[in-house]
């Protein structure tokens, strides 16, 4: 008999949550201005808004915080860190970051900096996350989409949705002068695509197409062991390594990479930017003096190295992982067995609900996916994420809004964190969203917004008041 696998791991301490009455929710909402990122988290119930920052560290992590060395430079606890760092990812060089977005800003400078900025270039990728696009854009050069085109259909199965069009990413390289790609940067698993893992082959063949551009190659690391557990379990001769073999490998072929540790980290912030030549290290190190702190700490405080160095190994251990991937696959399987519409294959870390199918009386001017996550709050206390028109915000130039191809919400799982009774409560909520869609059939306006990442802290309005 084949045993059900379980979680590596048992509760020690427990934070109570709260369930509201549907009353209570409908007030917090309005109060909100039905934007989710306003809702108190007391008044949520199973927040499935991020797995960024939001999971449980382990009693090692703990302990290690207890040990945490504060001095300003040379503290143990970077040297701990240091040490994962080089077994986990293979990187002689790094450079702690207070989080991802914090390592992006020191990328940036460096290889976009003063000097080297300029429209014209171009950063190919595929799907880049919105803060590493944002840095891009700044600098007025452009994140290219190089991503696969089975990605873009909903229905399709293929089991690497992350990967780059190697063609479209030749042409890239091959176009213009050769300093108009500064770097190239892959993000594994993509979150942007739906948590969707980058094959080995492809990781390898998109290092091979940089290196004889002379183009850097760094990888977005954010979800890397959950990268490297999809290739293990799906790509043809991988079944016998292991995941920190696995990983060695996909970092094997990087140049450096910018890692948000709120994710594979285990930890609740901080972030690293590890290069493989010193020369690149040492041209990064005033920006990280500047925007972080001295090189030994940049932006954390010791105990936080401490744990991250930790839970780079615990999140590189396949019982974790396993428990993991199958929690996010359990709750999307028991989601479709409701009907509701999901896209396929379920990402790492999270089930994208392909809202214009849930909701398709709602006008996509009405903003499609934040209506459902809306309802999906009122129905039961959920909180998810809206990746809909809102986040697509308006085109610089004409200021119009922009529709996305696919209107989704997002219900990212945060890491040790739920357990399957409550991921259970949150599909029967979705579900039950699901019954009643047919009387949906109005969204919101927006009443107030910001110039540029609106959706943290847009203003909205019923549409039909
Ligand atoms: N790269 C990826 C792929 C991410 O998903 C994120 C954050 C970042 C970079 C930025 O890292 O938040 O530590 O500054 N993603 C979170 C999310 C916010 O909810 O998907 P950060």
């Amino acid at each position: 008999m084949e045993f059900p696998s379980a979680e590596p791991y048992r509760i020690k301490m427990v934070e109570p949550i709260r369930r509201t009455s549907r009353s209570e929710r409908e007030f917090a909402i309005a109060e909100a201005k039905y934007n989710l990122f306003n809702i108190k988290s007391e008044d949520v119930y199973i927040d499935l808004l991020t797995d960024s920052g939001t999971g449980a560290m382990s009693s090692a992590q703990w302990a290690e915080m207890m040990l945490g060395d504060e001095s300003y430079a040379g503290a143990s606890s970077y040297y701990k860190l240091k040490e994962s760092v080089r077994q986990i990812m293979g990187f002689e060089h790094f450079l702690p970051t207070h989080q991802g977005r914090a390592a992006e800003n020191v990328l940036f400078s460096t290889l976009l900096g003063p000097g080297a900025e300029g429209s014209g270039k171009v950063v190919p990728g595929n799907a880049h996350f919105d803060t590493t696009k944002g840095h891009i854009e700044f600098r007025k050069a452009r994140a290219l989409d190089c991503t696969t085109a089975e990605a873009l259909d909903p229905g399709s199965d293929f089991p690497f949705k992350g990967n780059v069009d190697l063609g479209k990413l030749e042409a890239a390289l091959s176009e213009g002068p050769r300093d108009r790609v500064p770097l190239c940067i892959l993000t594994v698993t993509c979150n942007t695509s739906g948590g969707q893992p980058v094959s080995m082959a492809n990781i390898r063949a998109v290092a091979e197409l940089c290196r004889a551009h002379g183009v850097p190659l760094f990888l977005d690391a954010a979800r890397f062991a959950e990268n490297a557990y999809f290739i293990k379990t799906r790509e043809a001769g991988y079944a016998d390594r292991s995941i920190r073999e696995i990983a060695r490998e996909m970092f094997g072929f990087a140049d450096g990479c910018t890692m948000s540790s709120k994710k594979d980290g285990l930890v609740n912030i901080g972030g690293l930017l590890c290069f493989r030549e010193e020369e690149l290290l040492r041209r990064a190190m005033p920006f990280n003096i500047m925007y972080e702190g001295f090189n030994t700490y940049g932006g954390q405080a010791g105990r936080d190295l401490g744990a991250l160095s930790v839970g780079l190994r615990e999140a590189t251990e396949l019982d974790y992982l396993e428990a993991r991937v199958s929690q996010v696959a359990r709750f999307g399987a028991k989601l479709e067995g409701y009907g509701v519409p999901v896209l396929r294959p379920y990402g790492g870390h999270a089930i994208f609900v392909d809202a214009g199918r849930f909701l398709p009386r709602v006008p996509r001017e009405e903003f499609v996916a934040q209506t459902l996550c809306v309802e999906a709050y009122i129905e039961g206390g959920v909180r998810a994420v809206e990746i809909g028109a809102i986040l697509a915000d308006r085109d610089p130039e004409t200021r119009e809004n922009r529709f996305p191809p696919l209107e989704l919400m997002r219900l990212a799982l945060p890491r040790r964190t739920y357990t399957n009774d409550h991921m259970d409560y949150a599909a029967a909520v979705i579900a039950s969203v699901l019954e009643r869609r047919d009387r949906i059939t109005r969204g919101y306006r927006i009443l107030r917004e910001a110039p540029i990442m609106r959706h943290f802290t847009v203003e909205l309005e019923p549409a039909e008041r």
